[in-house]
């Protein structure tokens, strides 16, 4: 850390209480904060870790209409549900707040105020979206159309998931109500607005000394400089709606603050609900309303400009007007997307895995370290079942486990379970402990560089250089040849599993913890300090604990079965039978829909749901894999022709490339049929 700051602030961006926490969230912002914030408590410096549910907004009413209930009950169900993923997946944070509280809900009102009162905000009548149909403004996620910027057919009212920027909704192509599918007309309504334009200059120099100062990331540094050349204008802080915090200003009384508006406000109200807790209300000035202050906020890569612009703009007129002045971010740590087995994630289709259905196959350190190797840090990244048992097997368990419990069983056989004398090391092990000496240096330099897959890797290079040290030590040799040489050896070992405890404490808090109970030390792993993994400190004689074995190898049969689980037709979040909005005659003609012949087909190793099929398009062949393996035998389909969606971007699906997709009709019983010709056509027909 740099000097002139005394303590630290950690946020992770609220994610939505509309539903389950997957792995795509995980890697996005909460685990590289949570490595940071293990580190920096390590590194004994005053750190403040901070989250909560986001409970506002249209992302949490559209759930409520799908699951047929209150937005209340959708954030009950969804808030719980996602601390207890977070607590098991072992996020550390100080306090995991929501916004429906009411302390939240009176701190968004005093901004909101006061910037009324300032006259920072400024009343304007414009032209909204509305449904004549469902007789209400569609705000944010009530609205659908293509987006201006990069053409993504779904992009939201507010925002374009695809490409980032930030939408007004009058600005989407061909909109569509999202409730009724209609398209709707142009109304005016009366809303506040920020005018982000009059802050532009000084958030231009906010970005520019920050990133001067910590050094941002490209990615983010990228997002900021579009758009500020697009130039900032004023935002609608209002919206038409009943759930959220209600508009302090009276005539406002049908509507709320824009979820934006009051979600980023939610990381003060969690400080302060935090305060509250310990006994010490005005504890959370210290971390809010300190110059001295360095705060870090860990978001996923759509939220930029929220954090960058939104937030420091909102915080810049507060501190204009008001007494207290808040901390500005000095970093925003924003990762790209994770995907899962070559897909991006994604609710309505199905695709991926919950936190907590994870974890009831695989300890969390498993997942914390297959994760940490594969942020999506400088660009979107992948997570595969197979990387992941590969990692778990020849790195968590072939090194670092197999080096923790080789050593310890030859202490147990040869030493009595005592820590041996260092006596006099030689060449290689001086060179061990040279090894041991900068590895803490070397990953806290990564990690304050917010550098955590690079730091992960040098964790584990340390394991593999003690591994090897092992090894060329030969101490099943030197206990007859040359005793002394080789209580050196197991005592340096000893060492390095007591340094590794600490270094890998960040990452693998569980395994660390088992490590330190192994080596019977006082306290915890979190009582230590990070420079203490550099330096032997084990006291010859010492009594060490009881070994056991740290990383168990994940069985091919594991992952077979997580496979199955992931192929079983999801009840909680399907949406099979919904209707879908109305699309025009030229949405559908975008979908090349081509007979094909089906040439061969077999089934995919391991799958119990999959087929993979050689198919005839007109002159072109292609391979096509489709879930249908529980419904057909692979030779009852050779010869026919079947419907194929030509155009589809090509996937891999459990490994397997897939280049279009082959239409079946599954009914509620579960009965399912591909969809064929009566007559003989040639193979590449048009369908339309
Ligand atoms: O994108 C999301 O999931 C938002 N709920 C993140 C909010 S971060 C902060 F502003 F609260
Ligand atoms: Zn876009």
């Amino acid at each position: 850390m740099k000097s002139g700051f005394n303590r630290i602030l950690v946020t992770a961006a609220l994610p939505y209480a509309n539903g389950y926490l997957h792995l795509g969230h995980l890697a996005g912002a909460y685990l590289p904060a949570d490595i940071y914030v293990r580190y920096q408590r390590l590194k004994k410096r005053d750190i403040l870790f901070l989250c909560g549910s986001d409970e506002h907004g249209v992302a949490i009413t559209v759930t409520a209409e799908k699951e047929k209930t209150s937005p209340k009950a959708v954030i009950d169900r969804y808030h719980p549900a996602n601390l207890k993923a977070f607590d098991d997946f072992g996020m550390s944070f100080d306090n995991y707040s929501r916004t429906s509280l009411p302390l939240h809900h009176e701190t968004a009102r005093e901004f909101f105020k006061e910037f009324h009162k300032c006259g920072v905000l400024r009343e304007k009548q414009e032209k909204q979206l509305y449904c004549e149909k469902d007789r209400m403004f569609l705000a944010d996620r009530y609205v659908e159309g293509v987006c201006p910027n990069c053409k993504y057919p779904q992009a939201r009212g507010d925002q374009c998931e695809n490409c980032g920027t930030w939408l007004s909704q009058t600005d989407l192509l061909d909109p569509k109500c999202k409730i009724c599918g209609t398209t709707p007309v142009v109304r005016d309504t009366t809303h506040w607005y920020f005018p982000l334009g009059n802050y532009q200059k000084r958030l231009e120099e906010y970005v520019q000394e920050r990133d001067k100062r910590d050094g941002w990331k490209e990615n983010v540094l990228r997002y900021c400089q579009s758009w500020f050349k697009g130039g900032l204008e004023d935002r609608a802080v209002t919206r038409d709606l009943s759930w959220g915090v209600k508009v302090p200003v009276s005539g406002y009384e049908e509507k709320v603050i824009y979820v934006w508006f009051d979600a980023v406000l939610g990381y003060i109200s969690a400080g302060k609900e935090w305060a509250l807790k310990l006994g010490k209300p005005k504890a959370w000035e210290d971390y809010w309303l300190r110059d001295d202050t360095k705060y870090v906020a860990f978001i996923g890569k759509d939220n930029v400009v929220f954090h960058c612009i939104v937030f420091p703009a909102m915080l810049m007129a507060w501190n204009d007007g008001a007494r207290e002045r808040y901390v500005l971010p000095e970093n925003v740590p924003a990762n790209e997307f994770l995907n899962f087995e070559g897909q991006k994630f994604s609710k309505s289709r199905g695709w991926g895995i919950d936190v907590s259905d994870f974890l009831k196959f695989f300890p969390a350190d498993t997942l914390r370290y297959t994760l940490a190797l594969n942020l999506p840090e400088s660009r979107d990244s992948d997570f595969y079942l197979k990387d992941f048992q590969a990692r778990t097997n020849n790195e968590l368990a072939d090194i670092l486990g197999n080096f923790v419990n080789r050593t310890f069983a030859f202490a147990e056989r040869h030493f009595d379970g005592n820590v041996p004398a260092l006596g006099r090391p030689g060449k290689l092990d001086k060179e061990m402990l040279a090894l041991m000496k900068n590895a803490p240096g070397t990953i806290g330099g990564l990690i304050e560089r917010y550098k955590f897959r690079e730091a992960t890797f040098e964790s584990m290079s340390l394991a593999r250089n003690a591994n090897k040290y092992f090894n060329d030590s030969e101490p099943w040799k030197t206990i007859k040849s040359d005793p002394g040489q080789c209580s050196t050896t197991i005592r340096i070992c000893l060492e390095v599993v007591r340094s590794l405890a600490i270094i890998f404490q960040p990452v693998i808090p569980h395994f660390s913890a088992r490590m330190w109970s192994m080596l019977n030390l006082q306290g915890v792993v979190e009582d230590q300090s990070w420079e203490a993994a550099s330096a032997p400190s084990l006291g010859e004689s010492h009594n060490l604990g009881k070994s056991e074995i740290l990383v168990n190898k994940v069985e091919d049969q594991r992952i077979e079965e997580v496979i199955r689980f992931l192929e079983q037709p999801d009840g909680k979040d399907s949406m099979a039978t919904e209707s879908k909005p109305a699309i025009s005659i030229d949405d559908f003609k975008k979908i090349d829909l081509r007979l094909g012949k089906v040439l061969s087909a077999e089934r995919v190793p391991k799958s119990e749901k999959l087929l993979k099929l050689q198919v005839e398009i007109g002159n072109e062949k292609r391979q096509i894999v489709a879930g249908i393996a529980k419904h057909y035998a692979p030779e009852t389909l050779v010869g026919k022709l079947v419907v194929i969606v030509a155009n589809l971007e090509p996937a891999k699906l459990m490994g397997q490339e897939s280049r279009g997709m082959l239409l079946a009709a599954s009914d509620n019983n579960g009965k399912l049929s591909i969809v064929t010709t009566a007559e003989e056509l040639s193979s590449g027909s048009v369908v339309k």
